[in-house]
């Protein structure tokens, strides 16, 4: 499929930010300019807590609801964790998983990622598979391996059926939070590395189809050079995403 057929899809993932009242406000300032938008699909991940008020607050507009993890049973006996269940029953539509925060602050691994993952399309969500390298992976060489390794390590097996309800953001972890974007040419390059192993694993029709995101550090001011891009459709978002400005204009950027 050529890159201009994939509709892009950005998401504000909020991580542990804004209270109840803040997530309110947040969802309420995007509503309206993101209805309005052609183009692009838009999803807000806020924090559990916020996600039934999120919903509500964008209720009848396009913009979609996503979770920022989720366990990997249905329900049970684990204390503090919420399931795919319970996030399919809030209206989410999406759950990002292995985020490079939880696969380094809780060690979560591309095993218990590809569980998660396969949990939650089973409750009928599609799932945001995070990837990326740190610092020295890049700098050593290892960007395709490491990243490749993680898309493999998550995705290998899966039926032909789920790969429509999956988008892989590329987020390499020395740009995230850190002001310090990839440039759109490593970005594009490492995405269609990604892409490549998604050939491998699911044949190239499905390659062709699914998105793939950039996440780390995108702004109003690179979102546009990043979106040019033809391996780039959309993006993962954090700090920009908090300011309901910047992120409309992440959004009209990609819609455009
Ligand atoms: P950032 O975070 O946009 O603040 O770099 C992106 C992410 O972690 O998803």
């Amino acid at each position: 499929m050529p890159a201009q057929e994939r509709r892009p899809i950005v998401a504000g993932n909020w991580k542990m930010n804004t209270t109840l009242s803040e997530a309110i406000q947040l969802a309420s300032d995007v509503r309206e300019p993101l209805a309005t938008l052609a183009g692009v699909e838009s999803v807000l991940c806020p924090p559990f807590i916020s996600l039934a008020a999120v919903r509500d607050a964008v209720a009848g507009s396009p913009v979609a609801l996503g979770a920022q993890n989720c366990h990997f049973e249905a329900k049970g006996a684990f204390t503090g964790e919420v399931s795919p269940a319970m996030l399919a029953d809030l209206s989410c539509q999406y759950v990002i998983v292995g985020h490079s925060e939880r696969r380094a602050l809780f060690g979560e691994d591309d095993a218990l990622v590809g569980r998660k993952l396969r949990a939650a399309q089973a409750h009928g969500l599609s799932v945001i598979l995070c990837v990326g390298e740190n610092l020295e992976q890049r700098e050593s060489g290892q960007t395709d391996a490491v990243v490749g390794g993680q898309a493999r390590g998550a995705l290998e097996g899966l039926e032909a059926s789920a790969w429509d309800r999956l988008v892989i953001a590329y987020e390499p972890v020395w740009a995230i939070g850190t002001g310090r974007a990839a440039t759109s040419a490593q970005a594009n390059e490492t995405i269609g590395a990604i892409r490549r192993v998604v050939a491998d694993l699911a044949g190239e029709e499905i390659a062709g189809r699914l998105r793939i995101q950039y996440g780390g550090s995108v702004t109003p001011a690179n979102a546009a050079e990043l979106f040019a891009q033809p391996e780039i459709d959309g993006a993962l978002v954090g700090g920009a995403s908090l300011k309901a400005v910047d992120f409309v204009a992440i959004c009209r950027a990609a819609a455009t």
